[in-house]
Formats: C-alpha cells, structure tokens, sequence
C-alpha cells in the first residue's frame, strides 16, 4: 500500500568506496513489499534538492528494509552522510516488481554494480519459494553485498572489470554466457545500467531464453502524473510509452526498447 512516512535511520555502513547500505524502520501502513519495487526518498532535515530520490528495496524483515546506495550527486549524498537516528522521509512502496506468482524452477540473476542491490531480496525469496538460484555479480573493482548473495545463492560468479585476484576478469554478462551456454531453460533477472541489459536483452533473444529486466529511468513525481520516466516498450507489436515508475521498473526482456538499438 502506498504510503508516504517518515523513518527513522537504523544504521548506515559504507559497504564499499562509495557505497552505503542504509537501514531504515519499516511502517506497516506500507503493507506487502515486493522485490524490484523502490521508494523514493530523501532526508528530512534537507533543503534541497526538493525532490525525492527513487532507490530500489535490496532486502527487508518484519521490522526493518534495507537500501545500498551508490553516491553520485547531491541526494544521494545527504542520504549516505546521514547518521542513526536522524529520520528520512520514504514514499513507496512504487513500481510493480517481479511477478513471483509461478517462480521458475532454475533461475540466473545477473546484476551490473549498484543493479546488485535489488536482486538480494529477489534471491532470497526464489530461493525459500525452492527455486535453484545462479547470481552472477559485476562489478568495476570491489565486489559488495556478496556474503550476502552467499546465504541464498546455489552458485555464485563474480566477474569485475579491473582485475581482482581469485575473481573472473571481465564482462559479467560474457561470464554467464559461457558458464551457462546450455542451460537456456533458466529464467534470467537482471539489473544494471542500460548497455548491460542492453546486452543480456540480446543474449537472451539470440538463445531463445526468457527474462525480466529491471530498468532505472530518470524519474521526478515517481507517482505516474509527471511522465519524466516514460520508455519505449515493444507490446502486440506497437511500441508504447510506458511510465517506469508505474508500470515498470520490471518490464519482459525482450519489451524494453534501448535507445542504441
Ligand atoms: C527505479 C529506480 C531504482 C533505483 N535504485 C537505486 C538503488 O537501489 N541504489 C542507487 O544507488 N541508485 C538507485 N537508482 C538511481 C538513483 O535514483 C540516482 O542515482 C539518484 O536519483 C541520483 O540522485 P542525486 O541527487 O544523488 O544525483 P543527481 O545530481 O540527480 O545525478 C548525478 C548523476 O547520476 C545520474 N543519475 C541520476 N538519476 C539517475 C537514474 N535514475 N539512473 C541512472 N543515472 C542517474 C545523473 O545523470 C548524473 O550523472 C535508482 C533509480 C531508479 C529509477
Ligand atoms: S516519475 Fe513522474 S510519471 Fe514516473
């Protein structure tokens, strides 16, 4: 249920150069979470900027959820310079989510950086719902969250751009590929920046294999009134305009059309 609240930090640690996970009290007004789905937020004692920043849920429990935020501009600084118990303003939950109505058997998620965050909640519960899990994980240097991914994953791969000992040296989505050339039964997640789904979409098309993508769209609203997130998205053979905050950020791989095409 949506639902705009403000909560109070819990604890924030910097996972890795840049990175924080931030924990924040959950409300029961916000009901039923769902993978994929993000809020947007901002802290409370600001000035600017005005807007909320839409950062996706990585994981939660019965009385917490947990955010991983990469620092990149003004709101996500304030957010990660933010100490326990100052309090955070939180609008969600938004967007739809992975559908895990009739999970797969064997799923693959592949995540690209900070597009690792949001497939945490997603392993774990494919995985207590008895599928068996691959994660594959890509990073530029300093893998994160991966202790994490450990507790639920039935295989792990981590592949980093820069060489890492005792890690594969390379693309992620070239990583999965060649472990997993046989094995198109497998329904792939996977989060990242675009010309990384840009290139799992076409992996996938090219081994006749299914997927969801789960898409980050510059947004202002996040609530569907200000069309600022609105996307190509290939339905019934028309392409359509379709708000990623609202009816996305989880769309069919083979829907999201990408700029470079
Ligand atoms: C559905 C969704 C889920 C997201 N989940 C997360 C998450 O879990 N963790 C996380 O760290 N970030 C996430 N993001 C991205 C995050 O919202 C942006 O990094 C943030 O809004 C930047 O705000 P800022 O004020 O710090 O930076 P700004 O000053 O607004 O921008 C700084 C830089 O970041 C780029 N940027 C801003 N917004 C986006 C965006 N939406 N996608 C890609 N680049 C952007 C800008 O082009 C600019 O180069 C998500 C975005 C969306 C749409
Ligand atoms: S961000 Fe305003 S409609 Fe999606």
């Amino acid at each position: 249920m949506k639902a705009i609240r403000d909560l109070k930090i819990i604890k924030i640690d910097e996972i890795a150069k840049g990175i924080f996970s931030l924990v924040l009290e959950r409300h029961l007004d916000f009901g039923a979470l769902k993978p994929g789905q993000f809020f947007n937020l901002a802290l409370k004692s600001r000035e600017l900027p005005l807007l909320k920043r839409p950062i996706s849920l990585s994981t939660w429990d019965d009385t917490t959820m947990t955010f991983v935020i990469r620092k990149v501009g003004k709101g996500t600084e304030l957010l990660c310079a933010a100490q326990p118990g100052e309090w955070v303003s939180a609008v969600g939950p938004l967007g739809n989510g992975f559908d895990l109505e009739a999970p797969a058997a064997e799923a693959t998620l592949l995540g690209g950086g900070i597009g690792t965050a949001p497939l945490l909640a997603l392993a774990e519960m494919l995985s207590a719902a008895g599928t068996k899990v691959n994660v594959y994980l890509g990073y530029q240097n300093e893998p994160y969250l991966v202790e994490n991914f450990k507790k639920v994953a039935d295989g792990l791969f981590i592949a980093t751009m820069e060489p890492v000992d005792g890690l594969y040296h390379g693309n992620v989505v070239e990583y999965w590929m060649a472990q997993e050339a046989d094995e198109t039964e497998r329904h792939v997640y996977s989060c990242g920046p675009d010309a990384m789904l840009h290139m799992v979409q076409l992996s996938l098309k090219s081994r006749s294999q299914k997927g969801h993508l789960l898409t980050e769209e510059r947004m202002a609203c996040g609530i569907g009134a200000c069309l600022t997130c609105a996307k190509p998205i290939e339905r019934d053979g028309e392409v359509h305009m379709l708000r990623t905050c609202i009816e996305g950020p989880v769309f069919k791989a083979e829907e999201v059309v990408f700029e470079c095409k």
